[in-house]
């Protein structure tokens, strides 16, 4: 990782924990003036100052020199909470309950935000028994295709990997489940509340009804 702290990140710690840069200089036994050369890109702080300013800051000296800094209270409150992460060089999937720095392939990587799903990413949701049956309506080809689905509850989180050439397809306990998500290797992270993914006809329904109403009118009219 070639990265060191910067003087945006100092700045901006500084400025959020209301110290001026002479409260900061006096916490860490140096100038003013070598505050501000920092914040202003003049200059790095010394590698042997990195915990004292961390410690000025009250986080780690990872998030200092990832310019990341977490603000977990409770992580293991609600799942629903859940981030997901994806690196864009392997495909590599990480799930976490909080806000984590997550890096892979010397990549610092964002979490995913949910998007609504579209006319080209819609979920088709069947209740079959005590399991959600989820079905994307997508290509699945090795440029194009789902690389995950998710149904994440209040204390659960079930994840069926997808791989080109398959099926956009998983299926899930319902217990609970309250939000479904899939990632799309060009379009990235959607989500929808099963509930909606059966009854909106927008976003994708559920078409086992209307699916038993058209074999009934096939039986009629064939006479079974
Ligand atoms: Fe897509």
């Amino acid at each position: 990782m070639n990265q060191y702290v910067t003087g945006a990140v100092i700045k901006e710690l500084r400025e959020k924990n209301k110290l001026t840069q002479f409260q900061l200089a006096e916490k860490l036994g140096v100038s003013d003036k070598t505050i501000s050369k920092w914040e202003t890109g003049k200059g790095y702080p010394d590698i042997t100052l990195l915990e004292p300013i961390a410690e000025a800051f009250r986080i780690s000296v990872t998030e200092l020199i990832s310019g990341n800094t977490i603000h977990n209270a409770n992580v293991s409150a609600n799942m629903l909470r859940s981030k997901f992460y994806v690196c864009p060089v392997c495909g590599n999937v990480i799930h976490s309950m909080g806000e984590a720095a997550i890096n892979c392939h010397g990549i610092l990587l964002a979490p995913l935000e949910a998007e609504p799903t579209d006319e080209n990413h819609m979920v088709f949701i069947e209740r079959l028994e005590d399991e959600y049956y989820v079905r994307i309506d997508h290509s699945m080809t090795k440029n194009h295709y789902i690389s995950f689905v998710a149904a994440v509850s209040s204390n659960a989180m079930q994840m069926v990997k997808l791989y080109p050439e398959g099926n956009a397809e998983g299926h899930f306990k319902i217990r609970g489940v309250k939000r479904i998500y899939f990632y799309c290797n060009h379009d990235g992270l959607f989500s929808i509340d099963p509930v909606k993914g059966i009854d909106d006809r927008e976003s994708g329904y559920d078409d086992s009804k209307e699916r038993s109403k058209l074999e009934k009118a096939a039986g009629m009219l064939l006479g079974n």
